[in-house]
């Protein structure tokens, strides 16, 4: 890989030990890939991880903020004393919520850990937005700018919809990404990588939040980590439409970049979207595919559901919008625990503007910075959960151990209402 000679230097140590340990991982890191260079970069989306379940008997032991950085986010071999961060980095989902871990079952050790890891990132100047969805609440790249980004559900996001250019990094890519400002150049910094792979043609009706999450996942399952090309959508989804498809996607198959033809970025034509691709096979989605879709994301049997999940991605501002207006007058089950997740910011407007507390009122909470199946957080005694995210109900059964129903935001209110899944696919 050729360096400049800013690279080399900090490569050196001329910017000290972290610089240095950060550059040394990413020249090894493309090396391996075959990267030709590294790229110049300001947008890193990424985290300190020690606060989750995997991670935090270790990090409970470690002597300082700095360790944890230097062997999680440096792969350093030693602890080195971590500086400012260079680049306008971006903290992503945290493992707790700051006003409600007690009922998440979060101890008072792991809730410490994580204040700790949350002033740490502040020392170092990564900005806590603790959200997956950092392009809903103030980082939102532009088209073309290259990123280091972690979180398959934003990567897919940010690549397909705002046409902005990452991979699906990791912990040490980003901990050293956001150190010395450069990621490799190779995989989707690359136009020749960001063409289309594989034809899908739409031949079904593709209209709620939860259609446009079995569409992703349908295709998702089916091309893996190819770049596929849906073609025969007319009207044009928003954003909750569109994050959902490629959550679905992300987590069904592990797709980083897609392509809806005369709607995303780099696919105002069939022609644009394959450049000079040749697709290397055609996938239908009919009704027949909707609905074995449909079947494979609900592997609940039991009709009285305990848990409500909403917010995965973390919902904007529009979507708890409409939970609020479905809530408003009603008491959901006593049988029953309803929570919503978002970002810190969306829910400062929410409490301003009434929001929350019509969810309050109804028996709800509205919860920021964490979900159940990265924090592992959960209300006690859940055997069957609902959601309207094909991701959760992808990740919750094998990581939680609940049956889940997947349906629409509709659906999975009422279920919190009755305290019974009553939904299908084609009745609200
Ligand atoms: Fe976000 Fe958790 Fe879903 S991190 S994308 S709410 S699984």
């Amino acid at each position: 890989m050729v360096l400049t000679d800013e690279e080399k230097a900090i490569l050196d140590g001329k910017s000290g030990r972290a610089r240095q340990k950060a550059m040394d991982l990413l020249v090894r890191y493309g090396e391996a890939l075959g990267a030709d260079r590294l790229l110049e970069i300001n947008n890193v989306a990424g985290g300190v991880p020690a606060g989750l379940p995997f991670l935090k008997e270790w990090a409970l032991k470690a002597k300082s903020m700095d360790e944890i950085f230097s062997e999680i986010n440096l792969d350093a071999g030693e602890t080195v004393e971590i500086p400012k961060v260079k680049t306008f980095a971006s903290r992503l989902i945290n493992a707790m919520d700051p006003d409600h871990w007690q009922i998440m079952g979060v101890t008072p050790e792991t809730h410490e850990l994580n204040m700790k890891i949350e002033w740490f990132c502040n020392r170092i100047g990564m900005n806590v937005l603790n959200t997956c969805a950092p392009y809903q609440i103030g980082n939102v790249p532009v088209k073309g700018e290259h990123c280091a980004w972690m979180e398959s559900s934003a990567v897919v996001y940010i690549n397909s919809v705002i046409g902005a250019r990452t991979n699906c990094e990791g912990h040490a890519s980003t901990g050293s990404a956001m150190l010395v400002g450069r990621i490799p150049n190779w995989g989707y910094h690359v136009t020749e990588n960001r063409y289309g792979t594989h034809l899908v043609k739409v031949g079904c009706s593709v209209e709620s939040e939860m259609d446009w999450g079995l569409l992703g996942y349908f295709f998702g399952e089916l091309i893996q980590d190819k770049v596929p090309v849906v073609q025969g959508i007319e009207k044009i989804p928003d954003l909750p439409r569109l994050k959902h498809c490629g959550a679905a996607a992300a987590s069904a198959g592990g797709v980083e970049l897609y392509h809806i033809i005369g709607i995303t970025p780099e696919a105002p034509t069939y022609e644009a979207a394959f450049g000079p691709n040749k697709p290397k096979g055609t996938i239908v989605y009919g009704e027949k595919e909707k609905r074995e879709t449909y079947e494979k994301l609900n592997s609940a049997k039991e009709k009285t559901v305990d848990f409500v999940m909403l917010g995965c991605p973390h919902y904007n501002l529009e979507q708890i919008m409409k939970v609020a207006r479905l809530l408003e007058g009603k008491r959901i089950s006593q049988n029953t625990v309803l929570w919503i997740f978002t970002a810190k910011p969306i829910k400062a407007a929410c409490d301003r503007i009434g929001y929350t507390e019509i969810i309050e009122n109804a028996g709800a909470k509205l919860m920021v910075d964490t979900c159940p199946a990265i924090g592992k957080v959960r209300p006690d005694g859940v055997k069957t959960a609902a959601t309207d995210a094909a991701k959760h109900a992808h990740y919750m059964p094998p990581t939680l151990g609940f049956d889940t129903w997947f349906g629409t935001t509709e659906q999975c209110i009422d279920a919190a209402v009755t305290g019974k899944w009553n939904g299908g696919l084609y009745n609200g």
